[in-house]
């Protein structure tokens, strides 16, 4: 009887300071990756992460994307959101008409098999923060919104 309050107890005092800490401190900044973006229209209905298919990407509006390693991370970061902003215009950086103002959110629906790191928007997302008609690819920085649930994730439901 003793011995197991013993044992109990440092648990219970970790989970209350632990508690405690997580109301009080402030939210960690996000990490911000930077990488080359390229844009596709690709109906993304078979992808890595929909191996049977899935119209969950049509249905929400194609903002959707393929990413490579190491963010895909096997498939961990499908379903995940990410924010995207658009940098600089890789082959032209003087040009500052290319980026426009402003981010997006896309789930990540699939990988990108360029060589990575690599993102690979549906030109829907992709024409929210830059012009459509680069020759090239953009540079953007992305954080993570809301962590992916793996290949087998069940998509939102549609309204
Ligand atoms: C983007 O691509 C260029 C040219 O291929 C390369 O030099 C650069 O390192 C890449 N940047 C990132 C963030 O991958
Ligand atoms: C995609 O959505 C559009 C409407 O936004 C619809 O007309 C089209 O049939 C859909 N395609 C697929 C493959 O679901
Ligand atoms: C990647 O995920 C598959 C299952 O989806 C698993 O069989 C494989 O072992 C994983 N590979 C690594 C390197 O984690
Ligand atoms: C974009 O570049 C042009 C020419 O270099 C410059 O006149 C303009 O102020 C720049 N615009 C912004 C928003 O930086
Ligand atoms: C991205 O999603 C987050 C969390 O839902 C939201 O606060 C933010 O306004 C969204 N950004 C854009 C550009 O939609
Ligand atoms: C497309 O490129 C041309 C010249 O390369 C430029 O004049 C035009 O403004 C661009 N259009 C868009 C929407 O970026």
């Amino acid at each position: 009887m003793a011995s197991k309050w013993i044992l109990l107890l440092p648990v219970v005092v970790l989970l209350t300071v632990s508690q405690v800490e997580g109301q009080t401190a402030p939210a960690p900044a996000p990490v911000v990756n930077t990488v080359n973006t390229t844009f596709t229209e690709s109906d993304f209905v078979f992808t890595k992460c929909f191996p049977f298919g899935s119209t969950f990407a049509n249905e929400s509006g194609m903002l959707v994307a393929g990413i490579g390693e190491p963010y895909f991370n096997n498939g961990t970061a499908c379903g995940s959101v990410i924010n995207v902003q658009c940098v600089t215009d890789a082959d032209h950086p003087w040009d500052n008409s290319t980026c426009i103002a402003g981010s997006v959110n896309v789930t990540i629906v699939d990988k990108c098999e360029d060589k990575p790191p690599c993102l690979n928007l549906h030109l829907n997302a992709f024409q929210i923060i830059a012009t459509r008609n680069i020759s090239g690819f953009i540079v953007s920085d992305f954080f993570e919104v809301s962590p992916g649930t793996g290949i087998d994730w069940t998509p939102p439901a549609q309204g």
